[in-house]
């Protein structure tokens, strides 16, 4: 019976990993999936996750289920850490949340939740969006279209094009906003983009659906919130799904929350029944570990403002690191403008060359990124600027 179902391709994000490990040259470079790394290549543990780990090994008493909410301390503080503690939406209770397996468990929550609610929805995601989007929403049985959003040309949001077709939509459409740190383009809203997407969401009637995944390695922890916080305060409803992976290097705990903001709190806990219901059919509850982590630094002052700071280092190196390519490719004379990758937000940007160069860089530099030539600026190191600009330059002729 096995026989119906052919091999499948590798991922085209997770493949690269494999591709890379393979590869003898000790040039190599991996600027393939997103994943933080610092000055030598590695991913080490956050120092404020490693006391939690101890501080969570000298006081975990049971293993006994967690509940459907998940670490309720790990789902209070998301809700804090990205509306802001002092949100009306928050103080007023209407706020529904889970504990998810990562942004992916949320984001398929929120899916089923959407196809749930109605589904006729089409959920609209941005041109381009992360690959992985696709597959999520669609495999919930939604239709899913694409609005424009990434100004090649530019390297910035092209967003008159964008409003024009937020336009056309209406009651029947959700659209998918990356908080911050646009992956893959690294091009993000304005403030003032958020205000106008908010007004659109009033006048149409769509309903917004925030994905977070890099609060922190953009501009700070609360200004890459800032435009979800406006819109969260200016429409009734909204979903959000959050991720932990990248701001608190929790990759493989698999951690991450999903919000549903209602009209009112008797909706909110209904809406709450729903989304629990849902992970139940699913994977009945989440794994615990990585909230209780979060939780535990999160509602510790010390181990809190330790946090904050390495996150902050993260993202101080991730902007020097796009200060240096850009001075490695201006001074290797290519001619292109490659100025946005100094103007783009958090690990990534399209460095807009062509799937015949990607394959060049990597079979003959050994230099790997998505084959939308998505690159992960964290990947990069001050030692390997030169020889990722000079390849370049050799592809790029
Ligand atoms: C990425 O975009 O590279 C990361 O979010 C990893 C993934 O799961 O795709």
């Amino acid at each position: 019976m096995f026989s119906r179902l052919p091999k499948l391709p590798a991922d085209p994000l997770l493949g690269l990993i494999g591709l890379y490990r393979d590869d003898t040259n000790p040039n190599k470079v991996d600027l393939g999936v997103g994943v933080y790394r610092d000055e030598q290549g590695h991913t080490a543990i956050m120092t404020s996750v490693q006391k939690a780990q101890q501080i969570h090994l000298e006081t975990e008493d049971s293993k006994t289920y967690i509940g459907p909410v998940g670490v309720p301390g790990f789902v209070n503080g998301i809700k804090s850490l990205v509306l802001g503690a002092q949100a009306q939406a928050v103080t007023d209770g209407r706020i529904a949340a889970i504990q998810t397996p990562g942004g992916c468990g949320a984001l398929r929550v929120a899916a089923e939740f959407i196809h749930r609610l109605d589904k006729d929805m089409t959920v609209w995601v941005s041109d381009p969006t992360w690959a992985n989007h696709v597959p999520l929403i669609r495999s919930a049985g939604l239709e899913i279209k694409s609005y424009p959003y990434f100004d090649a040309a530019t390297g910035d949001v092209d967003y008159e094009k964008m409003d024009q077709q937020l336009a056309q939509l209406g009651p029947k459409d959700v659209v998918l906003l990356h908080g911050c740190c646009h992956n893959p383009t690294g091009a993000d809203l304005s403030f003032e983009h958020w205000q106008r997407i908010t007004e659109r969401a009033n006048q149409q009637g769509f309903l917004p659906f925030v994905d977070i995944a890099y609060q922190g390695l953009g501009d700070g922890l609360d200004d890459d919130v800032k435009g979800v916080r406006w819109l969260s305060e200016n429409v009734k409803e909204m979903i959000i799904a959050t991720s932990c992976s990248k701001n608190f290097g929790l990759y493989r705990e698999r951690t991450g929350c999903l919000m549903v903001q209602a009209e009112n709190k008797q909706q909110a806990e209904a809406m709450q029944t729903q989304v629990q219901d849902l992970a139940r059919a699913n994977y009945s509850m989440s794994p615990a570990y990585g909230g209780f982590l979060v939780d535990t630094i999160l509602h510790n002052d010390a181990l809190r403002a330790e946090w904050q700071q390495e996150l902050a280092n993260m993202a101080t190196r991730v902007k020097a690191l796009r200060a240096g390519l850009l001075e490695q490719i201006n001074a290797q004379g290519i001619d292109k403008d490659f100025s946005f990758i100094t103007r783009q937000k958090g690990m990534f940007s399209y460095l807009g060359i062509n799937p015949e160069q990607v394959k060049r860089m990597r079979e003959e530099f050994s230099i790997y990124m998505a084959d939308s030539s998505r690159v992960n600026i964290a990947g990069l190191n001050t030692h390997c600027l030169e020889y990722v600009a000079s390849s370049l330059k050799k592809v790029c002729g």
